[in-house]
């Protein structure tokens, strides 16, 4: 096995890598695709390939959407909410069961440190199961006292019922490939729904062997079906598709704008998000040993491949210099290396283009004159490596300041009051998260106010939970991830009127 670490791999993890190439899931049955074809999945520690995966076309997006909506009418359909609830809890004590063989196929897959996979993607991954496995019982509607002005005195009985929304697709990036699968199967099986699943082209595994557990888990057939495949092909027919009744997308900005124009073919319904250029704000009045540590992670984090990475950081003048030093200087200590080793800190990029793109990034903000105090280069040697990069003195209306790098960079500037710093942090197309670090409490709830954004953290960085909403202002997308939202966004709502006269 082809894989540089210094941790034994799990023995159901080495059994699942040994398969020759990894199928389909449709219909409750493990297919390779109509096509025939299949494509290579990396380690991105490394660059060798991990894995063969079965590549879905349109072929396969139409028997996988076949598949779901034939679930949705058996079943699936009959099942009570307390038997919903039951399978749901089964799939999550089965995901938490096989935790460390997930968390290591996390790492091997994407790149990602060990640490991070058993510390953050797993436990949140379990904790969207467990909380929306609590939902299909307090799923319902209300009675409404209605009044028909035509009709003086007339008595109606008027209720509204909660129904899934019916064929969920679900379009998913490479960043937290299970978590962000569990963001939407999660909530999307709570309500009832039937759900097809494209993992991104560099990440297929995790939501594969997701797929066995689902299974064992005694989800009917159908109800999930997992279709790895490529954006411009499978992803694209899945967002076109006149069978899809909402699609849930998570990744670019760019991608996101062709998935609503497709969405308008039979009006299905949207939900975004789109990443963001997000500001976190250090006031000279915080705790600073906190916020160092706060602007580091809200960074660094999954190697600063977070669509809330605070990659925009604000710094009072006064304690300018002094942040911009322990920043820089923590940057230069990072153990880079493969993930699998419990000493390292940070991991490799997910794959060669994300590297090269955050490299020309990088390049963009020398040449535009900002100063580079620490990394600024690829780390030497095989696999997708960059150096945790600081530049300081980066000027509002540079590259690098702008647009989302995706990648280990933070661009440092400083300001001098709270009003030119809000309208600084605003003036971005994002509003995805802030966050707001001082000991004032007047001013931090006033900055939260201010700034435009879907999450605002408070003397903390990169906060998320099930229960908490998710999503973003501005161009960072509409709807709203995980909380009582997902439930509104993956049900209709319907609205009966009985005659009492
Ligand atoms: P992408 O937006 O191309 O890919 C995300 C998902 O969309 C993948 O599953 C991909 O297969 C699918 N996709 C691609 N083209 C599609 C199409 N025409 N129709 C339907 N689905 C399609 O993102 P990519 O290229 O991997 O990364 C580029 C940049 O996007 C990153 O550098 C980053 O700035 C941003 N991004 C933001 C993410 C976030 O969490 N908000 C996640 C991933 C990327
Ligand atoms: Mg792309």
């Amino acid at each position: 096995m082809p894989i540089a670490a210094a941790l034994e791999i799990h023995p159901n993890l080495q059994k699942f890598l040994s398969k020759k190439s990894h199928p389909l899931l449709i219909g409750g049955r493990w297919a390779e695709s109509a096509s025939g074809k299949v494509f290579k999945t990396h380690n991105p520690a490394t660059g060798e390939v991990l894995a063969s995966v079965s590549e879905a076309d349109s072929k396969d997006v139409d028997a996988a959407v076949s598949a779901a909506r034939k679930a949705l009418e058996g079943p699936w359909s009959k099942m009570s909410p307390a038997e919903r609830e039951r399978v749901l809890n089964k799939i999550a004590d089965l995901v938490e069961a096989h935790s460390e063989e997930l968390a290591q196929l996390e790492t091997l897959n994407n790149g990602k440190t060990i640490r991070e996979a058993k510390n953050g993607d797993l436990p949140l991954t379990i904790g969207l199961w467990r909380y929306f496995a609590g939902w299909p019982t307090k799923i319902h509607g209300e009675t409404i006292p209605v009044s028909v002005p035509y009709y003086p005195g007339a008595k109606f009985l008027h209720y509204t019922v909660r129904e899934p929304v019916g064929v969920i697709g679900a379009i998913i990036p490479w960043n937290f490939p299970l978590l962000m699968a569990v963001e939407r199967l999660a909530p999307a099986l709570a309500c009832g729904n039937a759900v097809v699943l494209k993992p991104a082209e560099q990440t297929p595994l995790s939501a594969l062997r997701l797929g066995e557990l689902l299974l064992e888990a005694g989800l009917p057939e159908g109800v999930v079906n997992i279709i790895p495949g490529f954006g411009p092909t499978a992803g694209a027919a899945l967002a076109a598709h006149s069978g899809v009744d909402k699609i849930t997308f998570t990744g670019s900005t760019e991608v996101g704008r062709e998935i609503l124009k497709a969405s308008a073919g039979n009006l299905k319904r949207v939900t975004l998000e789109l990443g963001g250029k997000s500001p976190n704000i250090v006031f000279a009045d915080a705790d600073l040993e906190a916020a160092a540590k706060g602007m580091f992670m809200g960074v660094f984090y999954n190697q600063g491949q977070c669509c809330s990475a605070g990659s925009r950081i604000f710094v009072e003048k006064s304690k300018y210099e002094e942040m911009v030093q322990i920043l820089a200087e923590r940057a230069k200590t990072v153990r880079q290396g493969p993930g699998l080793d419990p000493k390292t800190q940070m991991g490799p990029l997910v794959s060669e283009e994300q590297r090269n793109r955050v490299l020309s990034y990088i390049e963009s903000g020398k040449k535009e004159g900002a100063k580079l105090l620490a990394g600024g280069e690829a780390a030497s040697g095989p696999g997708y490596f960059v150096k945790p990069t600081v530049f300081s003195d980066v000027g509002d209306s540079m590259k690098i300041a702008r647009e989302e790098i995706f990648g280990p960079v933070a661009s440092v500037m400083p300001f001098d009051s709270v009003d030119e710093v809000v309208s600084r942090a605003n003036a971005s197309p994002y509003g995805l998260v802030a966050a707001v670090w001082t000991k004032d409490v007047k001013k931090a709830h006033q900055m939260a106010q201010k700034i435009q954004a879907g999450t605002v953290w408070i003397n903390c960085y990169h906060f998320v939970d099930a229960a908490a909403p998710w999503g973003g202002f501005k161009q960072s997308g509409y709807g709203r991830e995980k909380s009582q939202y997902a439930i509104e966004s993956y049900t209709q709502l319907k609205s009966v009127w009985v005659d009492l006269n």
